[in-house]
């Protein structure tokens, strides 16, 4: 696991940081189930405070949902926020899944594949776990489309995010190089952030992402007085969006 979410205050900040307005967290739960098939059992890699774990079971009446992250801080964050009847929150990470063989028939990978530290051993372990025609989600930005909102007020963070998120091709051929996995579509959605700039200026305030930690105490300030600045002019422009890449896989039939 990498260092951030293992940090006290990264972890206790996290919620309200990284928690979205309720009618964007309804689409993208919308946006994922509609990719899915026939879901008995969903299972999120990288759960982290169980935003999405809660908000799939919400959407998919039927279905049980399993949250797995190395980060016990997280995990205890997720039972805390995200309770919900049919979700389970298990430590584990990508390569090695505290699952069974086919035992489940989707899986969502969001903002997690740049944390991964052996993205093929994590494709090789997904596999293992879904069913034939089960599918996985990731939610991501690749590296030629990095375009947060984030990167407007830390214009030093886009080569930081450059180094550390994967391209589309490279992430593809890390899920499909033997064939464990076929590409079903890759897409782009988008959903509304904050209200405002003002609501933009106290999420990031927090500092509740690990890209942060990247930043001098100086250089975090100097990009938060980038946003004040903006904000008395901001508020007629309204909501903040953040795009995201969609990439959606198909397990393909055969040995995993
Ligand atoms: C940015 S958070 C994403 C949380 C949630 N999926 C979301 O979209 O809000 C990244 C999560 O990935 C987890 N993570 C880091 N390394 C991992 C690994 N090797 N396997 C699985 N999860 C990992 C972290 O502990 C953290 O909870």
């Amino acid at each position: 696991m990498d260092v951030a979410h293992s940090d006290p205050r990264l972890v206790a900040a996290y919620e309200r940081g990284n928690d979205l307005p309720a009618a964007s967290l309804r689409a993208w739960a919308e946006l994922i189930s509609s990719q899915l098939t026939e879901v008995r059992r969903l299972l999120e890699v990288g759960a982290g405070t169980g935003i999405f774990c809660a908000a799939l079971a919400e959407q998919m009446p039927q279905a049980e949902i399993v949250g797995v992250d190395p980060s016990e801080l997280m995990l205890a964050e997720a039972a805390r926020h995200h309770a919900h009847p049919r979700v389970r929150y298990r430590p584990g990470a990508a390569d090695a899944l505290p699952l069974t063989d086919g035992s489940c028939d989707a899986a969502l990978l969001s903002r997690v594949v740049h944390h991964l530290p052996d993205r093929v051993a994590a494709a090789r372990e997904l596999a293992r776990v879904l069913r034939p025609g089960g599918r996985l989600v990731i939610r991501t930005t690749v590296r030629e489309r990095l375009d947060s909102p984030v990167y407007r007020y830390w214009p030093e963070l886009l080569a930081h995010d450059a180094r550390r998120f994967p391209a589309e091709a490279e992430l593809l051929a890390d899920f499909t190089g033997d064939g464990r996995f076929e590409v079903t579509r890759v897409f782009s959605f988008a959903q509304p952030i904050a209200r405002d700039l003002a609501e933009l200026r106290d999420r990031y305030a927090l500092r509740a992402e690990s890209k942060f930690g990247a930043l001098s105490e100086a250089e975090f300030a100097a990009g938060l007085a980038r946003l004040d600045g903006e904000v008395p002019v901001g508020a007629a422009h309204g909501e903040v969006l953040e795009r995201y890449d969609v990439v959606v896989l198909e397990r393909a039939a055969g040995p995993a």
